[in-house]
């Protein structure tokens, strides 16, 4: 499988905690995914799934369980690629007897292509991507022309795009993104009360940074 020269991530995943550890060698079996080059049957994966839901960059997993349990009809495809955020939640997945989340880790650059159908998820969240604000590393920042087209190809016609970030420069450029796009239609909302503040979120708000949510449908 083709992995992007360009890291959209930081390598940093080294301070695993021993729970995490356990929880990653003890549950991806139950709650994972395990990638493969095969085309994914999402409804063997989620019988009862009114709407399946990819979250990439789920982080610590924190909002991800929150969504997943408040929104128990839907199916929630949770991709990272961070060994602590596994860890934990798979973990999370455990203690609350979450019934919705599979788990994928890897980048969703090889995620998307190889193991999901075309036009297979109803929606596709992105919460605070990593706003990468030096402009000698803007070339890693996740949203680009040719990510959308990714996520266009796999979202069903009418699905949607949610993204967050609380780096104002970095919003301004996801919607310059969108505006080469003939593919989507959106642009900025006031964040809905069914997204939880993230863990990165509130980091952020403590910096006293403006978040903005972008929510775009495919055409
Ligand atoms: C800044 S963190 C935000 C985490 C979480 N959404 C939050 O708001 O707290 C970005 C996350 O995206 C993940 N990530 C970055 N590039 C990715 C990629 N290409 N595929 C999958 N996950 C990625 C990182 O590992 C990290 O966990």
């Amino acid at each position: 499988m083709e992995r992007p020269s360009i890291r959209s991530y930081s390598i940093r995943g080294t301070r695993i905690t021993q729970a995490q550890r356990d929880a990653k060698s003890a549950l991806q079996e139950v709650h994972g995914v395990p990638v493969t080059n095969k085309l994914l049957d999402l409804k063997t994966l989620f019988p009862a799934a009114e709407k399946i839901i990819m979250e990439i960059g789920f982080g610590m997993g924190e909002a991800t369980a929150i969504m997943a349990l408040n929104s128990p009809q839907n199916g929630y495809l949770a991709v990272d690629l961070h060994p602590p955020g596994i860890g934990k939640l798979l973990a999370r997945i455990q203690e609350q007897e979450i019934s919705n989340i599979k788990v994928i880790e890897d980048d969703v650059h090889v995620v998307l292509p190889y193991m999901i159908h075309d036009r297979a998820l109803d929606a596709v969240h992105l919460y605070f991507p990593d706003p990468w604000p030096k402009s000698k590393h803007h070339k890693r920042r996740i949203v680009t022309p040719a990510f959308l087209q990714l996520i266009a190809a796999k979202l069903k016609p009418g699905g949607y795009f949610h993204l967050a970030t609380d780096w104002f420069p970095y919003a301004q450029a996801m919607q310059l993104v969108f505006s080469t796009s003939d593919q989507f239609n959106g642009g900025v909302i006031a964040k809905p009360d069914w997204r939880p503040v993230t863990r990165f979120e509130g980091q952020g708000i403590d910096k006293d940074h403006r978040v903005t949510d972008l929510l775009y449908f495919r055409n």
